[in-house]
């Protein structure tokens, strides 16, 4: 691991928060046997992680043969992450898990396509805002001076997760090598019955229309914000001195973002992306 600040370290290209993830664990990773029955949720940070994976147990839930867990943490544990790592190989199926890791760090198993991979992309700058305010509420990141400064650190990269460009780019390279569904943020604000439907499917869970309902209901932002094993306020205060749950909206950006900034962003975006095709909902 290559240490680029006191909160940063590097490994193979990929950035992550020092002390959370060990070279050997990560190599590790690499033949982590994989069942089919395992469900991975892939984000970039702060592009709805916790609201998805809100979804994904409570479908799993309502299908039945879903172990029970204190949290949605420990339900759908982070893979990379190696702190109060339980014994993955023990665990029950279906296995659920959280991962900001880019392809080339997963496991290889997931390539013979039969454990499913849901990927959740959020506009880059709703996803920039979201990222700065969590910055100032997670004590293991580096806490920002200025929007300036972090926009300047997360444009090149150098924050938890690497570079948001980077990351669409890999895991949208890969769509005919894993079994993997993509969904945007925006798109489950605008209609998130729909984002439920379309995951059940994907999942291959059918469920009955009262049960998409209440699967719905619980991955409200209100709901959430109030459900104390989805809304992370379990994470001690060492850890976390704010809220996951901060305002779960599209556009957000305007309030934050000057004209230059945003247009530094748009030019960004076509440079590294703009031959992708990506549809992003601004506001
Ligand atoms: P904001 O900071 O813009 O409010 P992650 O889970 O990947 O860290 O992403 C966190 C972002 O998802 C936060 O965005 C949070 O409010 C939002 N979020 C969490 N649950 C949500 C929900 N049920 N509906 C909408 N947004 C949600």
């Amino acid at each position: 691991m290559e240490q680029i600040s006191e909160q940063l370290c590097r490994y193979k290209g990929y950035t992550f928060a020092t002390g959370w993830a060990t070279p050997e664990y990560l190599d590790s990773l690499h033949s982590f046997q994989i069942r089919d029955s395992d469900i991975f949720l892939v984000t970039y940070p702060k592009s709805g992680t916790i609201w998805t994976q809100q979804i994904l147990i409570s479908i799993c839930e309502l299908a039945g043969g879903l172990n029970e867990y204190p949290n949605n943490l420990e339900q759908m544990p982070w893979l990379e992450y190696t702190e109060g790592r339980p014994d993955y190989a023990l665990r029950p199926s279906p296995r659920l898990f959280a991962t900001h890791l880019p392809p080339a760090l997963m496991p290889a198993g997931l390539k013979d396509k039969r454990a499913k991979i849901v990927y959740v992309m959020r506009n880059p700058k709703d996803n920039i805002v979201s990222y700065y305010h969590f910055s100032k509420v997670i004590t293991f990141l580096e806490k920002p001076n200025s929007f300036e400064d972090f926009l300047e650190n997360y444009l090149s990269g150098n924050v938890g997760g690497s570079s948001w460009f980077d990351h669409i780019r890999a895991w949208h390279s890969v769509c005919d090598q894993y079994n993997i569904l993509y969904l945007t943020y925006e798109d489950m604000i605008l209609d998130l019955r729909g984002a439920v439907v379309k995951i059940c499917g994907f999942l291959g869970k059918n469920l009955s229309d009262a049960d998409i309902d209440k699967v719905v209901e619980k991955s409200t932002f209100g709901t959430m914000k109030k459900d104390s094993k989805a809304n992370y306020k379990f994470l001690p205060e060492e850890k976390l001195i704010g809220d996951f749950m901060r305002k779960g909206r599209i556009g957000d950006w305007k309030k934050t973002f000057t004209v230059a900034q945003s247009e530094r962003v748009d030019q960004i975006l076509e440079e590294k992306l703009g031959d992708m095709n990506l549809q992003f909902i601004w506001e």
